[in-house]
């Protein structure tokens, strides 16, 4: 029996577009920063005779759910050469699927913890690997504070790797305006996204670029430039879905409402930046010593959303014994 933690991170670069399904390459890499909050913790026990078993929350899985932590139980099988099916229990601390990132955690805990139940001796590059086949968002979650999503171009060569911050110290205020789930899930989104938006193909040529520019502002320390790019690519993540036949508006007026106050915050002097992912909750980027500013400030602007400080966190780690 093995159990792992991990958390959700919040892509600053976003990913979204497949260009292999089966496989969850990306159509384009992207960046993001670990969270220290709303952890989920794993445990997987092998050599169950009643075939594999999953649930979340104290709630048995069926259906897609369940079909994606298989697709990851069998990449660990396969890769370690054992063949025993395993009972999965995972207990989540975020709202599940309501855009706050619950599946990149839920992923790489599982993963991790996978692998060490079935004995694979497995680095975090082919932990990052593994996790991916549960959601791709989840391969980032496998390291600690930033880390980038190399799209790759087979199953070998697309994994996450964490990056050198020599800022100022991270903060992320999650503001919470909906814990409901989301109608269309991100898998499904993404899928008629690609096949239905004419702006598809703008999205991925320029969050290369993007990411690019981004993993430069990294390595340069250079918080402002990368708070720019990090609205730049939620807002063009979201453009591209808007342009989806039938639409894919995650954003409601209350998140649109959220970066406007954002927008507010800045030309008051308090450096804070935007992005939101698969539902309408806002994710606002600033340096830790300014994160009771951009509460306070949000708080003012926007009373009826709840706030979360979230700071760098670490990455998946097995937790067996510390219980
Ligand atoms: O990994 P998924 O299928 O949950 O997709 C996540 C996509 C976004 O969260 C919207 C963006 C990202 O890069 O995390």
């Amino acid at each position: 029996m093995s159990t792992a933690i991990a958390h959700p991170n919040i892509a600053l670069a976003k990913y979204w577009g497949k260009r292999d399904a089966t496989l969850i390459l990306p159509a384009a890499g992207s960046l993001s920063l670990t969270l220290d909050v709303f952890p989920t913790t794993t445990t997987v026990t092998v050599g169950e005779d009643d075939g594999d078993v999953v649930s979340l929350d104290g709630v048995q899985l069926s259906g897609d759910e369940s079909g994606r932590v298989r697709t990851v139980l069998d990449r660990v099988r396969e890769l370690s050469g054992r063949r025993e099916h395993a009972h999965v229990t995972s207990v989540n601390t975020v709202p599940t699927a309501a855009g706050l990132a619950s599946s990149a955690a839920a992923f790489a805990a599982l993963a991790t913890a996978a692998a060490d139940a079935y004995g694979l001796e497995a680095d975090d590059r082919m932990l990052s690997r593994i996790a991916r086949r549960g959601s791709g968002s989840a391969c980032r979650s496998i390291f600690a504070g930033l880390a980038r999503w190399n799209a790759g171009d087979d199953d070998e060569s697309s994994y996450a790797e964490p990056l050198r911050w020599s800022g100022a110290p991270l903060a992320m205020i999650v503001a919470v305006v909906s814990s409901g789930r989301k109608s269309v899930s991100s898998r499904d989104a993404m899928r008629r996204t690609a096949e239905s938006s004419p702006y598809f193909p703008a999205w991925v040529e320029s969050s290369s670029a993007l990411l690019e520019q981004m993993s430069a502002a990294v390595a340069e320390a250079d918080f402002t430039r990368i708070g720019q790019l990090t609205e730049q690519s939620a807002l063009r993540m979201h453009a591209s879905m808007f342009g989806a036949v039938p639409p894919v508006r995650y954003l409601t007026a209350a998140s649109i409402a959220l970066f406007d106050a954002v927008v507010t915050l800045r030309a008051s002097g308090v450096e804070a930046y935007a992005t939101a992912d698969a539902g309408p909750n806002v994710k606002v980027l600033c340096r830790a010593d300014d994160a009771r500013n951009v509460v306070d400030g949000l708080t003012a602007l926007m009373p009826n959303a709840d706030y979360v400080v979230a700071h760098a966190g670490s990455g998946s780690r097995i937790v067996d014994g510390e219980a």
